[in-house]
């Protein structure tokens, strides 16, 4: 399908690098579930901080795999290939730079999308950083920094140019936030522009959207973000829909017990009980958000403060789901 450096990639959908989200636990989830790849939450380029148990989890890439993308944001370029190089040597095969990310608090420091606001700061880091390390280096961006100041072509031709293996551009400008339809236009002219694999990103929440975005842009692939929170089978979906033109039905309640169990004991067994019972808990309102009556049940469980009866009151829920399922079969 795409080539990043040494490595194939075999499906064109690719998990979109989230903060808070895209864990451990949900990246091998994912990749199990049909991603072709999956980008780790943002690890910060200042490794003074990375002694903190945030950045403890978000460096631990133990037992997952290839190619094992770690996602880095800052905006000093020394630091930020000193930060690559370290990931590289903690397991990173892929080293992805986020010039995509609006929150605020990576924007006051200058890092993430507000970088594209000062292109030579943005030579800078993508020349550091990819003489840094030799694994291939990919780059995330918005489509400009404003509707006045759309230099998302400009920003890729360099990132080409620097040697960046490949770049996912969501379709929106810094000053768009998430508001307004992503520009699809502005993607397909940067797949026009480059020779690097391009992942399209934006608003791609269902199989039929992510074949139109591919053919509308000629993107090597589609980058899912929101769309998988609670919906991890979404990339399943897309493969299945892509191959065969078919849409896969959503999965019967005894699968989504499974795969959401299956994903509670990895996120107790990552973080210990304290953390693991409270990233579950936001984790669970994702996968039973479309349940219409679940607020009950998710007020209840969101007292839980047990591994085990978390387990057990998810199965109890899905036990229900599934004799009314089958009654009403
Ligand atoms: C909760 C959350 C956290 C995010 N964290 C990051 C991040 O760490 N790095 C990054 O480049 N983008 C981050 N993003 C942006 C996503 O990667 C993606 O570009 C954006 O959500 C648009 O794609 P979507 O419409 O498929 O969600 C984040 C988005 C969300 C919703």
């Amino acid at each position: 399908m795409f080539q990043i450096g040494p490595y194939h990639i075999d499906r064109p959908v690719v998990l979109a690098p989230m903060a808070g989200v895209t864990d451990q636990p949900f990246r091998q989830l994912c990749r199990r579930l049909g991603a072709g790849l999956v980008v780790s939450e943002m690890v910060t380029s200042d490794s003074r901080l990375w002694n903190s148990r945030k950045s403890q989890t978000r460096l631990n890439h133990s037992g997952e795999a290839e190619p094992r993308s770690v996602q880095i944001a800052g905006g000093d370029p020394e630091m930020m290939a000193t930060a690559a190089r370290m990931n590289v040597e903690r397991g990173a095969q892929i080293i992805d730079i986020n010039m995509g990310c609006p929150a605020k608090k990576v924007c006051k420091k200058a890092a993430g999308s507000a970088l594209l606001k000062d292109e030579p700061l943005v030579k800078d880091i993508l020349t550091a950083v990819t003489a840094a390390v030799d694994v291939p280096v990919t780059l995330k961006i918005r489509t400009g920094w404003s509707s006045d100041h759309r230099n998302g072509i400009t920003i890729a031709r360099m990132a080409e140019d620097c040697g960046i293996a490949a770049l996912a551009v969501h379709g929106r400008t810094r000053a768009c936030g998430y508001s307004g339809d992503a520009e699809y236009d502005t993607i397909a002219a940067i797949v026009d522009a480059i020779s690097i694999p391009v992942f399209a990103n934006g608003d791609i929440d269902e199989p039929i959207k992510a074949k139109q975005v591919l053919d509308y842009t000629g993107a090597a692939a589609v980058m899912i973000g929101r769309a998988a929170q609670g919906r991890p089978w979404i990339f399943q979906e897309i493969n299945h829909f892509l191959n065969t033109g078919e849409q896969l039905p959503s999965p019967p309640a005894q699968e989504i017990r499974d795969i959401l169990c299956g994903h509670l004991d990895e996120l107790h067994r990552f973080y210990g009980d304290f953390m693991g019972l409270r990233i579950a808990r936001k984790h669970v309102g994702w996968y039973l958000k479309t349940h219409a009556g679940s607020e009950a049940f998710r007020k209840t469980f969101n007292q839980i403060e047990n591994a085990q009866e978390q387990h057990t009151s998810v199965r109890d829920y899905f036990e229900q789901l599934i004799t009314k399922e089958d009654k009403a079969a």
